[in-house]
């Protein structure tokens, strides 16, 4: 009979490899040692858009600061913004706080255990929602992350134009989910990588039918708005970090003098719209004061 790469055996196979593979080069990471709900989501939050490397240096250090989702309700959006220094894309800080405001009120303090539940909370989607179901709470569910995602698509590319959350669904060890979906991602990491994928070390390679053939993806072009080529975010990334280091509020025109001091006075528009959406999404706070208008974290 002719193996496809779909047939169950091949499948099978497949699995036992990674388990074995990831049983054996798995890195220590804290959130492997712990099976506390708050601690793993607070580790998917941070490794969402943050290297493993520096989500290693902040981790202790957020959970020391807020060691439960109770401590997290309690304490203000700007302190949760300020322990955020360092990782990027403050949303996540905040969005974390209000996830643990929510949980107080309607959950008791404590996280749901299903991915119905979880997803749709505030900073979660269908990655999130099920990798804290898995590993925090034993669900035997896929997680399809970037590396998961590449690692797949590598590995079972008859099925590449299917959705990535139908192939991991199928070809996910029911009994095994906390080692096979931390081994895709271990995978990838460190060997199945995007631009130099390591064939030769892959315990994978020989089934897989990508191996030693890989070419790397073009980068997509980013959409997001610029200024002289540096994007937005960074600017507001920017707002944040002078609002941080600063206890009281700023003058919008120190705070702009510090963020940008060579800005043109045909940018101040635009200026005044970065500092809007922040204000939109609560990352900010714009009072008037003796009609200077003053700015800063939400305390
Ligand atoms: N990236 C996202 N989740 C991860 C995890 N649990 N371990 C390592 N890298 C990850």
């Amino acid at each position: 009979m002719r193996r496809t790469h779909t047939d169950k055996h091949y499948v099978a196979l497949i699995q036992r490899r990674l388990l074995r593979w990831y049983r054996r080069h798995a890195r220590p990471l804290p959130w492997r040692r712990t099976k506390n709900p708050y601690r793993i989501l607070v580790s998917e939050v941070m490794l969402q858009q943050t290297q493993v490397s520096r989500v290693l240096q902040k981790y202790p250090d957020f959970l020391r600061r807020f060691p439960t989702l109770q401590r997290l309700a309690a304490s203000s959006p700007a302190d949760v913004i300020r322990a955020w220094q360092g990782m990027g894309y403050n949303n996540r800080a905040l969005n974390l706080h209000r996830l643990a405001r929510l949980a107080a009120e309607r959950y008791h303090g404590r996280l749901p255990g299903t991915p119905d539940d979880l997803i749709g909370l505030p900073g979660i989607g269908r990655y999130t929602a099920n990798a804290v179901a898995c590993f925090a709470f034993g669900a035997s569910v896929a997680t399809v992350d970037t590396n998961v995602r590449r690692v797949l698509s590598r590995v079972f590319p008859a099925r590449l134009n299917a959705d990535p959350w139908l192939v991991a669904e199928r070809v996910l060890p029911k009994r095994s989910a906390y080692d096979w979906n931390q081994g895709l991602m271990e995978l990838g990491a460190l060997i199945c990588t995007a631009k130099d994928p390591a064939c030769g070390e892959c315990p994978l390679v020989v089934h897989c039918p990508s191996a030693h053939r890989i070419v790397p993806a073009l980068r997509v072009k980013s959409t997001e708005r610029t200024r002289r080529s540096v994007p937005d975010r960074i600017y507001r990334g920017r707002v944040v970090e002078v609002l941080r280091s600063s206890r009281r509020s700023v003058s919008i025109i120190s705070l702009r003098k510090s963020v940008i001091p060579d800005l043109a006075s045909s940018e101040r528009k635009w200026f005044a719209q970065i500092l809007d959406r922040l204000e939109r999404d609560g990352m900010i706070r714009v009072t008037r004061k003796n009609g200077d208008l003053r700015v800063s974290l939400p305390e």
